[in-house]
C-alpha cells in the first residue's frame, strides 16, 4: 500500500457547475495549479455530487466536459498531476457505502450544508443522495489516502466528518487511513458584486458572479454596476461592496493599483470610479488571456479526452488498491482473493 501514500499528498475536487467563476478560480483552482509544483496531487471532477439535487442529464454531461477543459486551461497539468472524473472511478461509491456504516445518522444529519439545502424543501423532495453527499466526499478523500485537502472554509464540517470516520475505521479495523488535514484557502471569500452580502455563486443569477472566460463587455458591465455604498459607514470603514472590489483587485496581477488605491481609501480620498476602472481593467486582462487559452485547449479536445481517460484509469488503480485492503479488513469478499 506504500505506493498510494507516495502518490497522493494533496487531493481536492470540484463540482461540474457549468461555469468557473472568479470565486472558484482565486479561491481554489489557482492554488491547485501552484501546489502541483511542490506536491503530488490528485484532482477530481465530482459529477456524482452534482446529481444530488434534480439535474438535467444532458447538462451534467456537458458541464463535466466543460470542466475538464476549464481545469486544463487554468493550468492543471497532466504531466504533473492526476485529474479524474469521479464517475469513471466507481470504487468511490463502493467505499462510501462502507464509510456510511461507520457514520452515525446524527452526525450526518447535523451537517450544515445538508440542513441548509434541505430546509427549503418538502421532505419528499430531499434526496437520500443529498443526505449522504458528505460520505461520498469522505470516500473521494480516503480512497487515495490523501494527506492534505485544500478546501474553502465552507467545507470544514465535511472535513471534520471525514477525519472522524477515518479515525473510527482505524480504531475498529487497524491503522490504515492517514487522517487528512484540511488546508483552508487563504484568499478571502469573494462575494457577489451585485449583492456583497452573498457569496459569489452561479446559483443566484448571472449578475452575482464574473466568469473566468467572460467577455470584456460583460465584465465591464458587471463591475460598473457593482454595489458600492450601503448605508452609514464610520470613518475609515469599508463597505462590503468596496471590500469585494478590493478583494478582487488584490487577487489579480495589478498589485501596484491595489496598493495605491488602498492608500487612497486610508487617506479618505478614494474615488469609487477609479477603483472600478482598475478592477475592470485587471479582470479584462485576466479573462481575455483565459479565453484565448481556452480556445487553444478546445482545439486539442481529443487530446484532453484521451488524457483524462488515462488519468481516471490511473486513479482507478489507486482506488482499487485501497478498496481491496478495506474489504479485507472489514471482512467482505474480494474477487481476486475468493
Ligand atoms: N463538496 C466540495 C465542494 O462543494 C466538493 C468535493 C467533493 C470535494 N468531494 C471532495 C472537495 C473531496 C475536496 C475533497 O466544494
Amino acid at each position: 500500500m506504500e505506493s498510494i501514500v507516495k502518490k497522493c499528498d494533496v487531493l481536492s475536487c470540484i463540482q461540474p457547475s457549468g461555469v468557473v467563476h472568479l470565486g472558484n478560480y482565486f479561491g481554489a483552482i489557482k492554488n491547485w495549479v501552484q501546489l502541483q509544483d511542490t506536491h503530488s496531487c490528485i484532482f477530481g471532477i465530482v459529477d456524482l455530487h452534482a446529481m444530488t439535487e434534480k439535474h438535467d442529464p444532458a447538462e451534467l454531461k456537458k458541464h463535466t466536459n466543460q470542466m475538464m477543459i476549464d481545469l486544463i486551461t487554468c493550468g492543471i497539468d497532466p504531466q504533473k498531476s492526476t485529474l479524474f472524473v469521479q464517475s469513471l472511478v466507481p470504487e468511490h461509491v463502493e467505499l462510501s457505502w462502507i464509510l456510511g456504516t461507520l457514520a452515525s445518522y446524527g452526525e450526518v444529519s447535523r451537517q450544515a450544508q445538508f440542513k441548509d439545502k434541505s430546509k427549503r424543501k418538502k421532505e419528499e423532495a430531499v434526496s437520500v443522495g443529498l443526505f449522504s453527499y458528505p460520505l461520498l466526499q469522505a470516500a473521494d478523500i480516503l480512497i487515495y489516502r490523501a494527506k492534505e485537502v485544500p478546501v474553502g472554509q465552507d467545507q470544514k464540517q465535511h472535513l471534520e466528518l471525514t477525519r472522524n470516520i477515518a479515525e473510527r475505521f482505524n480504531s475498529r479495523y487497524g491503522d490504515f487511513f492517514p487522517i487528512p488535514e484540511p488546508k483552508y484557502s487563504e484568499t478571502p471569500k469573494l462575494m457577489s458584486l451585485a449583492d456583497p452580502t452573498k457569496k459569489m455563486s452561479k446559483n443566484i443569477g448571472s449578475k452575482h458572479y464574473i466568469g473566468l472566460f467572460e467577455t470584456e463587455k460583460s465584465v465591464r458591465k458587471k463591475v460598473a454596476a457593482a454595489m458600492t455604498d450601503s448605508g452609514e459607514l464610520k470613518k475609515g470603514e469599508m463597505s462590503p461592496g468596496i471590500k469585494t472590489l478590493f478583494d478582487m483587485l488584490g487577487q489579480t496581477s495589478q498589485q501596484s493599483d491595489y496598493i495605491s488605491l488602498l492608500n487612497d481609501h486610508h487617506n479618505g480620498n478614494l474615488k469609487y470610479q477609479h477603483l472600478k476602472e482598475a478592477v475592470a481593467n485587471a479582470l479584462v486582462e485576466l479573462t481575455t488571456e483565459m479565453r484565448q487559452r481556452r480556445a487553444e485547449a478546445e482545439a486539442d479536445i481529443s487530446l484532453i479526452n484521451d488524457s483524462i481517460r488515462e488519468m481516471s484509469f490511473h486513479a482507478r488503480k489507486l482506488a482499487q488498491e485501497t478498496l481491496y485492503e478495506v474489504k479485507q479488513r472489514v471482512g467482505i469478499k474480494n474477487l481476486s482473493h475468493f
